[in-house]
């Protein structure tokens, strides 16, 4: 069978829900693809972890070089700086397509790893880095790319969102709501990333980057994160009508960018201040468009696998052969029109 062949890199929260759609829904990712599509092997560190679903055995590999080197569409689901960037380096450098949500590298490399692939014509997507399940890179990248984008604001960190919410509906203690964000697999792998904003600032300066036009690092967006705010911070704002929310701001100026993430004071009438738990939400301004809104589940395993997915199905269409040559499948399902009811 001459299959698109996917390598997995990473088993955790969204990578064994990736594992388990790439299994489970072969037949539907084929069929949305165009083509034959086969995950051929899922790089671990430890064989033996716990999983939210069991990746068949004959998968698993513990050589995530060796995997990068066979397939041709790699999936980046480590996180972190290293062993991720050289595989994904590897990868793209090799001509194989990439798709990965890791929010931190793209922060720091995403202008060098792009350059790689635009030299050797590999793809390289990342919908899944900023918004979890929510659409919003496209969106802000393509969609509106006849456009002058002007502001991006938005809540983008799961895990800060859950903490602020549950203090705020419930009165629960900050290290509890963290605990058990921690426990829904929201938070990061070390949590203080989630907590001082860090994870936000990246996703920040993703948004701006492709706002813009311009590239952003991480270390360009003022960061300052939630471990302040009190029990006492939030009662006052509520009182007066407020919400403290975490957001992350990248704001045109006459003469340049500006890029932030901290603690704000939302009256409880903004869209954004009804965005609850673990939900992120995206507010851009554009000249001609106006107003828009982009909300969804910002974290978690099987919203985020949604992205990632997203991201495979439409870069293995650039791979697929031409439909004459290939076995072919069809999505022509028994979806047959319903009679209308009156
Ligand atoms: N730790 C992140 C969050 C995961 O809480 O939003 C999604 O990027």
């Amino acid at each position: 069978e001459d299959a698109i062949t996917i390598g997995l890199l990473g088993a955790g929260n969204v990578g064994a829900q990736v594992a388990r759609t790439l299994v489970e829904e072969r037949e539907l990712i084929s069929a949305r693809v165009g083509t034959p599509v086969r995950l051929t092997g899922v790089a671990v560190r430890d064989p033996e972890a716990p999983r939210d679903w069991k990746i068949p055995g004959e998968l698993i590999t513990t050589d995530a070089e060796a995997l990068v080197d066979e397939v041709d569409l790699v999936v980046e689901l480590i996180g972190g700086m290293e062993p991720a960037g050289e595989l994904i380096e590897r990868a793209l450098r090799r001509g194989a397509a990439v798709v990965t949500g890791n929010k931190a590298l793209l922060a720091s490399r995403g202008a060098e790893l792009n350059a790689i692939a635009a030299e050797t014509g590999a793809a390289l997507r990342f919908e899944a880095s900023v918004g979890g399940a929510i659409p919003i890179l496209r969106p802000v990248e393509e969609s509106l790319s006849g456009d002058r984008i002007t502001k991006v604001m938005g809540i983008v960190n799961g895990t800060t969102n859950y903490i602020l919410d549950q203090m705020d509906t419930t009165g629960a203690a900050f290290d509890d709501a963290l605990a058990e964000a921690q426990k829904l697999g929201y938070a990061e792998a070390d949590p203080t990333a989630d907590v001082e904003g860090h994870d936000a600032a990246a996703k920040a300066a993703i948004l701006g980057t492709l706002a813009f036009h311009a590239p952003f690092s991480f270390d360009e967006v003022y960061c300052e994160g939630i471990s302040a705010v009190t029990q006492d911070d939030i009662e006052a704002a509520a009182a007066s009508g407020y919400v403290i929310k975490l957001l992350a701001i990248a704001e045109k100026q006459a003469d340049g960018a500006v890029l932030r993430v901290h603690p704000t004071l939302l009256p409880r009438t903004h869209p954004l201040a009804s965005v609850r738990g673990a939900f992120n939400a995206v507010f851009v301004v554009a000249e001609n468009a106006g107003e828009l809104m982009f909300y969804g589940q910002g974290a978690g395993g099987l919203p985020t696998s949604s992205a990632i997915m997203g991201d495979v199905v439409s870069v293995a269409r650039r791979l697929r052969t031409p439909v004459a040559e290939s076995p072919g499948v069809s999505d022509a399902v028994n979806l047959a029109p319903l009679p209308i009811e009156r």
